[in-house]
């Protein structure tokens, strides 16, 4: 996969070269090309930010500096992966569509994405609707938070992306295994993992992962993916297909809601004739 990165920081992604990601770039599964966005630039300032019309606070990057970036990047890509190729390209941004695994799966299916990460208020939305009308642009927020620019939301796609290219992982069977994955584990976060040894400071592994015997192993760590989903992140829980769940699924669902339930009451029952007395926090000066 190509990965082509514009940015006023290229600096940013000297963690590219290490780990699973330097290796993949060694062995050329990764091929990622950094750009500095201010080689665009026409004055002796390089400058890539402007006033924003409208007034307010804060400045926004200039449309004419990243389209000559991107037209520049992309006849490049084109001159070495043919006259055809286009990008995908991905602009960060916190009210973006959302990345999630099923995104990261569907670029892991491309074979070049263009990252083009902003910093102060963002870039001129002219850009996006430029480039939108000429190839697949989306724009993509990481989470709801905002980060100073787009540099580390850069990382976390290519990172999430990379490790999904063929190859790049050692087994690459725990792809389909990880939290999110598409099938058995849609929706589900994967369950508590454990190594030697069996007793740590008087915490001890679960019998059954000793036990060696696979069926009973894969079934307990789908409950025990189906109970921390259910009590970490509910909106996902309540996304489970009915038709995915087998008897043994929809009974550990039914045991955490009433479970849940009883918890609820106990708190309720407690509370009924107890009155308030403030702790030392609460104390009237
Ligand atoms: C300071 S932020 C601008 C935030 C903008 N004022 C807003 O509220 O949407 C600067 C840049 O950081 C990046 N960024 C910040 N938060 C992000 C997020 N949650 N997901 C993806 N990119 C983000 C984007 O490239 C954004 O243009």
């Amino acid at each position: 996969m190509r990965v082509d990165i514009v940015s006023i920081f290229p600096e940013y992604f000297a963690p590219l070269d290490v780990s699973l990601m330097g290796k993949a770039r060694e062995r050329g599964i990764l091929d990622i090309h950094l750009h500095q966005l201010r080689d665009w630039t026409h004055d002796v300032h390089k400058t890539v930010d402007d006033t924003p019309y409208g007034g307010g606070p804060g400045m926004v990057m200039k449309p004419e500096v990243w389209g000559e970036a991107l037209d520049a990047v992309i006849e490049d890509g084109r001159a070495a992966s043919g006259p055809d190729a286009l990008p995908r390209l991905i602009v960060p941004t916190p009210s973006g569509r959302p990345f999630t695994q099923e995104v990261a799966l569907e670029y892991a299916g491309e074979p070049w994405l263009l990252f083009a990460p902003a910093r102060y208020e963002g870039i001129d939305s002219r850009v996006v609707a430029e480039y939108g009308e000429r190839l697949r642009a989306d724009e993509v927020s990481i989470g709801d938070y905002v980060l100073a620019g787009g540099e580390a939301a850069v990382l976390v796609m290519v990172e999430a992306v990379g490790r999904l290219l063929p190859g790049v992982l050692g087994n690459a069977c725990s792809v389909a295994d990880d939290s999110f994955a598409p099938g058995a584990m849609a929706n589900l976060l994967e369950g508590p993992v454990y190594t030697k040894p069996p007793v740590w400071r008087g915490h001890e592994v679960p019998e059954v992962l000793l036990s060696g015997h696979h069926g009973r192993i894969a079934r307990w760590r789908r409950d025990e993916a189906l109970r921390r989903t259910l009590a970490r992140r509910p909106e996902l829980a309540a996304r489970f297909d009915q038709d995915d769940l087998d008897k043994h699924d929809r009974r550990v669902i039914e045991e955490f809601e009433r479970s849940q339930e009883r918890l609820e009451e106990g708190a309720s029952t407690a509370g009924s004739g107890t009155a308030f007395r403030p702790g030392p926090d609460h104390m009237a000066d």
